[in-house]
């Protein structure tokens, strides 16, 4: 093959104004103010992170040492790193006011091959994230059922471990309490476990039913979300600091400052979400002023309540003695309040169906973008004729959140969203870089203040974060390669091919009856 030919096709780019011109969202209201774009960005961000993770990020976790009471500076780190790639989105989402995100903008600044891959990485934050959220929402709802022993009967309290986590999970937890691994989980034919997590499973199929039929309220729904997690995070604050033993903080950093910095890589779980309000400078009244300030204002607003749920949290439970599964929930029985516990419980269940909902709607929403670009199959993108809801696609990243849940707990799905979203980041970064180069004279409703210093900033801090953390987290780090090289496969057997037949002006039922008439005639 020619090689030329092929770098030109790899690097083939969709131009802006295509871009633009495809977009049916140009005629947006511009409605959205300061306030709404806080909302939109709270409800995306509160969830998992700070419900859950925030537990193995103290305690540590299989792979990596905790930051102790440290976690408060891992959580400013993170915080940082969110900031400057939080801008460069803000700038192209402005200039680019189309759907799909980090994908569509890669295929505006890098080309073809790198749109795919953007694409498929995003499918790491988003459908491998909701595994995460997914077994986060079982851990609370088996607290939110230990708070009810009294009325139900105790096989649904002690509902087995292994119809309720996944092997890895259960290893750990006999690892560290001495239990024999065959006293906890069924094994077939004596050599296969048999673990499934039944309630995350249960809910994402109810949640996929939800999507097939379409929701109209999710807005609505979201913000609803929005002022219960609050309600919850704070009162567990206010309740909480009565209770805290100020020599539960020292030593403030037991692990040093590999400890701080495995927290920041995985409390960065906790901000994931905030790119949300960049896609929103479309309909934004004023996007110069208001997008930085609706992005940094979420920012701090979510980093003191986290440093102040982080400081409650380990000033309540010693250290060692953190739940890994639903720790703030947990804290509230350890002083005492079941009835808190099961009231935090509900508050946590409540945000977390929001966010794998958001999350599995993002999921579809991305791969619909792909498979309009024909990376995807184009059967993917059938519409459901009731519903008029891409059916086939809602389910199926239903279903890969399913499987991937029997082989992936929440450590290894958050670490493997993570890996991705970093990526992603940096790739903003560097098409900031790239566009003020190669389109100097676009307008700009937003632009990146200190360019190319801010934009510089996010590649090194999230590229730090991540690389650092590969030296410890050896599973994942062998997943994200794993992740990366299956995606380049399927590009170069299908979507390569596919959109050569598009330069082509050859649509795949065309070809596929071309090469039938080949072969009859052949006979
Ligand atoms: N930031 C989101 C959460 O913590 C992903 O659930």
């Amino acid at each position: 093959m020619d090689i030329k030919q092929l770098c030109k096709n790899l690097l083939k780019k969709k131009s802006a104004d295509e871009l633009i011109a495809t977009s049916k969202k140009s005629e947006l209201k511009k409605t959205l103010n300061v306030f709404d774009l806080i909302v939109i960005g709270i409800g995306a961000v509160v969830g998992t992170g700070i419900f859950t993770i925030i537990g193995t990020a103290i305690q540590g976790g299989p792979e990596s040492v905790g930051a102790g009471p440290a976690i408060v500076i891992s959580m400013f780190m993170a915080a940082i790193a969110c900031v400057f790639s939080a801008l460069c989105y803000s700038e192209i989402a402005a200039m680019i006011p189309v759907a799909g995100s980090a994908y569509t903008y890669t295929y505006a600044t890098m080309g073809e091959f790198m749109a795919w891959m953007v694409g498929w990485i995003l499918m790491l934050e988003y459908a491998i994230g909701n595994i995460t959220v997914a077994c986060a929402w079982t851990g609370y709802l088996a607290q939110l059922l230990k708070g009810f022993k009294a009325y139900l009967p105790s096989f649904i309290i002690n509902f087995p471990l292994w119809l309720r986590s996944d092997y890895r999970s259960i290893s750990v937890l006999c690892q560290k309490y001495g239990w024999d691994m065959h006293d906890k989980i069924p094994y077939l034919f004596d050599k296969i476990p048999i673990c499934l997590n039944l309630p995350a499973i249960f809910i994402v199929i109810v949640l996929t039913m939800l999507l097939v039929k379409g929701i109209k309220e999710s807005t609505r729904f979201a913000s609803i979300m929005v002022g219960v997690n609050m309600l919850m995070i704070i009162s567990f604050i206010a309740v909480g600091a009565f209770y805290v033993k100020p020599e539960n903080w020292v030593p403030f950093a037991p692990n040093g400052f590999e400890g701080v910095f495995m927290g920041a890589f995985l409390i960065f779980f906790a901000y994931i979400g905030f790119d949300a309000i960049s896609t929103t400078a479309e309909e934004t009244e004023n996007p110069q002023r208001d997008l930085p300030i609706a992005i940094i204002g979420t920012l701090v607003i979510c980093t003191v309540l986290y440093v102040c749920v982080a400081l409650v949290l380990t000033g309540i439970v010693p250290l060692g003695h953190i739940d890994a599964q639903a720790p703030i929930a947990h804290a509230m029985r350890v002083i005492n309040k079941d009835w808190f516990a099961g009231f935090i419980s509900v508050g946590a269940l409540c945000a977390l169906t929001s966010v794998i909902l958001i999350y599995q709607l993002g999921t579809t929403r991305i791969l619909y973008a792909m498979s309009r670009d024909r990376f995807l199959p184009r059967s993917l993108r059938l519409i459901h004729r009731k519903y008029r809801t891409p059916y086939v696609l809602t389910w199926v990243s239903g279903i890969i959140v399913i499987l991937c849940s029997l082989f992936m707990d929440l450590n290894i799905s958050a670490e493997l969203c993570n890996f991705g979203t970093f990526t992603s980041f940096i790739i903003i970064c560097i098409a900031v870089l790239m566009l003020r180069k190669s389109d100097p004279d676009r307008e700009r409703p937003f632009k990146v203040p200190f360019c190319p210093w801010f934009p510089i900033l996010g590649i090194i801090t999230c590229g730090g974060l991540m690389i650092y953390s590969m030296k410890f987290l050896k599973t994942s780090s062998i997943y994200f390669p794993l992740w990366l090289l299956i995606g380049i496969f399927i590009y170069a057997t299908y979507g390569y091919q596919q959109k050569r037949l598009e330069d082509q002006g050859i649509t795949h039922r065309t070809e596929i009856q071309r090469k039938s008439a080949e072969k009859t005639a052949k006979k």
